[in-house]
């Protein structure tokens, strides 16, 4: 991973340089990093704002077997997660599907995102945005955020951090398709038993999380007792 890549001082979106470059044939492993992004992009529709300097913000370019696909996220969270481990960080979540959190607080989010030629899978595009270093108090994330620097002891080296995780997102990317990814995204979930809400394009719906699939999807009893499978949205511990 990362033979080949990129830096921006600034970019729109290292996705959607990645994506292009996915497009134009690049190889698995491409990577493309910037310090600051303009139209930086977050899960269903949101916006990803980060200051220069004060996060670890790149995409990396995959080619997984298309019945692989869903283990992709999986594989970001998972090498995200030991990397950060191996700086200090400790007791290390996901928070379903793809966010890492540490004390509950998100710490790193995940865009992957594929390109399609018909319905042949071109290749895949992972996004992951770490808080190293951002000030979030006095903004809206004040408590719902956290950065790896106020987690750890000492100020930490970003590129150093970069490779430790594009070294573990290699181990896992040969791996595609073997159950031991789903087994190690699952244990990081403490989702099964718990009550959530999600939302759902017919509004929220509450229940009891029954199990996690093999393809990631959440099987939900709500309080009405109907069966929900949830294969994408946004999720919320209901205390
Ligand atoms: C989320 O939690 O909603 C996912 C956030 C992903 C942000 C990263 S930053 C690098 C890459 N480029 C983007 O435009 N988004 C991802």
């Amino acid at each position: 991973m990362g033979r080949r890549h990129e830096f921006h001082a600034t970019i729109g979106s290292t996705n959607d340089r990645a994506i292009a470059l996915l497009k134009a044939g690049a190889p698995a492993g491409s990577v493309v990093v910037a310090e600051e992004q303009t139209a930086g992009r977050g899960r269903m529709g949101r916006s990803w704002h980060s200051p220069p300097g004060g996060s670890l913000m790149f995409s990396v370019v995959l080619h997984p077997p298309q019945d692989a696909l869903h283990q992709v996220g999986m594989v970001a969270a998972l090498a995200v997660a030991e990397a950060i481990e191996a700086v200090g960080a400790q007791a290390v979540r996901i928070k379903w599907p793809n966010d890492l959190l540490v004390h509950g607080r998100k710490l790193c989010g995940v865009l992957p995102e594929a390109a399609w030629q018909g319905a042949d899978l071109v290749g895949v595009v992972i996004g992951i945005g770490i808080n190293v270093r951002v000030n979030f108090a006095l903004t809206p994330f004040a408590e719902t955020a956290i950065s790896l620097e106020n987690h750890v002891a000492g100020p930490l080296n970003r590129a150093e951090l970069l490779v430790g995780l594009l070294r573990r997102l290699d181990d896992y990317a040969a791996m595609f398709g073997a159950d031991a990814i789903f087994s190690a995204w699952k244990a990081r979930l403490d989702l099964v038993g718990s009550r959530i809400t999600v939302n759902l394009p017919h509004g929220p719906e509450t229940g009891l999380v029954e199990d996690v699939e093999s393809d990631g999807a959440v099987l939900l009893r709500t309080s009405e007792g109907i069966p929900r499978r949830v294969i994408a949205g946004d999720i919320a511990l209901v205390k």
